[in-house]
């Protein structure tokens, strides 16, 4: 087989054969396909598509590209769940220990985030202690004995997608639905998972804006998933407005607290129950995402998840005082108010624009070496919807830098309107793909 061959079939619309994507990420992962190969044959993904069975064979490929977990031994499912990323999205610290306290294994291998705020892992790492660099075998272990661990990816696990990944980055080729459903997924399969819950995010805070683009990549990797032999459940969520109140690090671990404490933002509770319940119906805990969603209310009620979530913290070297006393956790050094220009409706919270704030004080990555600011980030006072006055606070801003903060704060005023007329309720789902029960 030869790489040129196989660009030279992709480029004229024809099918790649499994055994054939199987040679490509291979040798490219061998170093033998060179880089200016690989992007041409990207170009051309890009340009004619891969169907389910194509896509299918690259996330296997890129799975097998490296170390691939085997929880088998517990001989249970073990359930993972992957957000497409979205602004003041801290659902996983929610969700996560929930899942855990109601007896389901959760074995989560997360990125950084590049871009708006944090990832998982970041927020993670604003507790001071808190270990996400674990060798495999730790990983292993705790999620056997706490059903939880939560760690950052390694080279060890999908070398290929990696290397892949960097290389779309810098061709253009990042958004196409086939490559990132390959991307994603190969990760949840080399992580173990046997039952995947994926929330797809879809608004101005979100990567993906269109509608179809987002159902089409939630049903691409559900039948990905089925292929393989896995239990998806893919969501589609509203990231117009940011979730909760909270965007940085530190202060969206403070809120997943007060979550986990019952005294969370309604709609940062509503979805991580809601997204919880799908995944217990996955493995058979429950019988429906609705009962699921009861499990977990009452396991937040009775302070479960929040004992969860200090469990995590203890086993990862981080330090619980700061779960029992979140006041703990440092602030900035300034902190800037923004008020409502005129009285009325909050018509929009842009969560995109909110995110690029948030960044710009700190609490984002601009490229991927930046050093993250835990404690930066903004606090909002309303949702969509409120009535504000005049004068009153709709956010505030928390950095480091005076400059940053007036220059930040110029740049927030765009992300809100008001308006006369109050607004439609946003829904916090669009769809759920397959519809449930299935
Ligand atoms: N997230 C991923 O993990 N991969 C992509 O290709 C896009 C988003």
């Amino acid at each position: 087989m030869k790489a040129l061959d196989l660009i030279n079939k992709k480029k004229n619309g024809e099918t790649l054969s499994k055994e054939e994507i199987y040679f490509l990420i291979n040798a490219f992962n061998a170093g033998d396909v060179p880089d200016y190969q690989m992007a041409a044959l990207l170009m051309a993904i890009y340009f004619q598509g891969l169907n389910t069975k194509e896509t299918t064979a690259l996330t296997a490929a890129l799975a097998e590209s490296g170390e691939v977990l085997d929880f088998s031994f517990l001989g249970t499912a073990v359930a993972d769940k992957h957000s497409s990323g979205g602004v003041g999205d801290k659902i996983t610290l929610i969700m996560a220990p929930l899942v855990a306290a109601a007896g389901v294994p959760l074995a989560k291998i997360s990125g950084r985030g590049l871009g708006f705020t944090g990832g998982t892992i970041d927020k993670l790492e604003s507790i001071p202690g808190f270990s996400t660099q674990l060798p495999v075998k730790r990983f292993i272990e705790l999620v056997q004995k706490n059903n939880l661990a939560i760690m950052a990816q390694t080279d060890k696990l999908t070398p290929a997608e990696g290397k892949l990944y960097a290389l779309r980055d810098v061709t253009g080729t990042v958004e196409n639905l086939s490559l990132i459903a390959a991307s994603i997924m190969s990760k949840k399969i080399a992580a173990g998972a046997d039952a995947i819950l994926l929330d797809v995010k879809l608004g101005k805070g979100a990567f993906i804006q269109e509608r179809e683009a987002a159902f089409q990549l939630a049903e691409t990797m559900f039948r990905i998933g089925n292929e393989m032999g896995r239990q998806v459940v893919s969501v589609v969520t509203n990231m117009n407005q940011p979730l909760g109140f909270a965007v940085g690090n530190a202060l969206e671990v403070k809120e997943a607290l007060s979550v986990l404490s019952g005294e969370g933002p309604a709609d940062l509770e509503q979805l991580s129950l809601l997204l919880g319940g799908y995944l217990l119906t996955l493995v058979d805990k429950v019988r429906n995402p609705d009962e699921g969603e009861q499990e977990l209310a009452r396991l937040l009620k009775s302070g479960a998840g929040l004992a969860k979530f200090k469990e995590l913290v203890a086993s990862q070297g981080g330090d619980t005082a700061y779960c029992d006393h979140p006041a703990l956790f440092p602030s900035t050094k300034y902190r800037q108010k923004m008020t409502a220009p005129r009285a009325g409706y909050l018509r929009e919270i842009h969560a995109g624009k909110i995110g690029q704030v948030a960044a710009m004080l700190g609490a984002g990555r601009f490229y991927k070496e930046q050093q993250i600011d835990p404690a930066a980030g903004i606090v909002l006072s309303h949702k969509v919807g409120d009535f504000v006055a005049e004068g009153e606070t709709l956010a505030c801003l928390h950095g480091n830098d005076k400059n940053i903060i007036e220059e930040a704060l110029k740049g927030l005023n765009s992300a809100f309107a008001i308006g006369e007329e109050r607004p439609e309720d946003l829904p916090l789902v669009y769809g759920v793909v397959p519809p449930f029960p299935c």
